[in-house]
């Protein structure tokens, strides 16, 4: 009965892996799939009921909080630079110990564990053209990573990654990856801005570009957890309660891609970006964090789980993070705090995911209130800037140049940490110019 069921959970999570967009009754099937995981977690912790999250409609009765006045003052903001045994943090030596407590709170509470000797990746070139992309010859390969699943072979995964690099360029040129959206069929794209694409402005800087798809190899879904490079590795069971969540198997993605870049002499993969919107965002973020070789974080509106203070009561919260909706993103361990813990007992918080991104540059974008809306919590993102500057300055390196949410449009460049709220909407776009400006300072030999 058991193997039946797997087998029927298989067929489904294979034939809806986020390329093949669902009907009505497939996500009806794919939401039941999805709850019953996040119930069985649920079980597994011994947890009855959720606290629900707030809405994210502002007109809905339980919106989420959107006015300042009642975001409450947070209670017991971990403080990245005290050991566990209540030393302070005082030197590299001291830090290099606290980094690693953190990346095992992050680990076991909150993203999950990636587990230890993953299977192999072995790169297939699908095709390789010249191409002009805004004026600039560019050559473009599109690539495939073909993960051994030689451990469990009714899994299979692979990784989509493309990327671009200027046809008479240095001979080794920097490169910004993002985590690309794939727009169900039917739906509609945000509109592109006008002028040039982001591509366009990093190839006119002599950079190239590159596009990893995370659904390719992590569906976007609890429903997905028994496939992809998580379901392989456990063979298509359910996650224990440590396990890896969709966004550190998206990062361990992107690590595989810079390994291929690392073989690519016309790359020189010391100087690669890594950038991502939203949950992408959330997902760069965690790359850069658990991956010291990518060198530049461009992080976009990356939101509560990703550069937002969890323990700030405005926009979204722990709780949504939590729900059936999104808990695939972390460690089942996590759901606890959305009951019977609370985001206060987290014995982490955003800013210490930041300050294990030190000593290496982080810029962290966001939107307009007005038009993105404040789900996002742009001054959630810049106070969590702000709590990991201190790690900055240990390492020699320079925070925010301010601790005062400045006004929209402010560009805070100085430093090794950058902070810009833009006019637009739920996009990176308008930063690309900003993030490039500041980017030279590190990209450019
Ligand atoms: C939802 C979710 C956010 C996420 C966003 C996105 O709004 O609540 O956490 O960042 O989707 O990825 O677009």
């Amino acid at each position: 009965m058991v193997r039946i069921w797997a087998f029927f959970l298989l067929f489904v999570v294979f034939t809806f892996n986020g390329f093949s967009q669902p009907n009505p009754a497939q996500r009806d099937s794919l939401n039941r799939l999805t709850q019953a995981d996040h119930q069985w977690m649920m079980r597994l912790l011994g947890i009855e009921s959720l606290r629900p999250g707030p809405s994210g409609n502002p007109q809905a009765p339980n919106a989420a909080n959107a006015d300042e006045s009642k975001a409450k003052t947070y209670e017991s903001v971990p403080n990245p630079l005290v050991l566990e045994n209540g030393k302070a943090v005082k030197n590299r030596t001291d830090w290099e110990n606290r980094r690693s407590e953190l990346n095992e709170l992050f680990d076991r509470e909150m993203y999950g564990r990636t587990p230890k000797n993953l299977p192999e990746v072995n790169w297939e070139r699908i095709w390789e053209k010249d191409t002009l992309i805004g004026g600039i010859e560019v050559v473009y390969k599109k690539m495939k990573g073909i993960v051994d699943n030689s451990s469990f072979p009714a899994i299979s995964v692979s990784i989509d990654f493309e990327y671009g690099v200027p046809k008479n360029g240095d001979k080794s040129v920097p490169l910004v990856m993002e985590f690309g959206w794939i727009w169900p069929a039917g739906m509609q794209r945000p509109p592109a801005p006008p002028g040039p694409s982001w591509q366009e402005q990093v190839l006119t800087q002599g950079w190239g570009f590159g596009t990893l798809i995370p659904t390719s190899f992590q569906a976007d879904h609890g429903a997905g957890l028994r496939a992809g490079i998580i379901g392989l590795i456990n063979k298509g069971e359910p996650r224990k309660l440590d396990d890896w969540g969709t966004l550190k198997a998206w990062a361990w993605g992107a690590g595989r891609a810079l390994d291929f870049l690392e073989s690519d002499s016309a790359v020189d993969s010391k100087r690669v970006v890594i950038e991502g919107l939203s949950r992408y965002g959330k997902a760069a973020l965690v790359t850069m964090a658990y991956d010291e070789r990518f060198a530049v974080g461009l992080i976009g509106s990356s939101g509560a789980g990703g550069a937002k203070l969890l323990r700030r009561t405005f926009g979204e919260q722990v709780e949504n993070l939590a729900s059936s909706g999104e808990y695939h993103w972390f460690a089942p361990n996590f759901i606890s705090y959305a009951g019977p813990l609370t985001p206060n007992d987290l014995p982490v918080d955003a800013h210490e995911l930041i300050a294990l991104c030190a000593p290496r540059p982080v810029f962290i974008s966001v939107g307009s209130p007005t038009v993105e809306g404040q789900w996002i919590d742009a001054k959630g993102m810049f106070e969590a800037a702000v709590l990991a500057g201190p790690v900055y300055e240990l390492l020699g390196k320079k925070p925010l140049p301010t601790h005062d949410f400045p006004p929209i449009q402010t560009f805070l460049v100085s430093g090794d940490l950058a902070f810009r709220q833009h006019e637009g909407g739920h996009t990176v776009g308008p930063n690309w110019p900003y993030f490039i400006e500041w980017a030279r300072k590190y990209l450019v030999k």
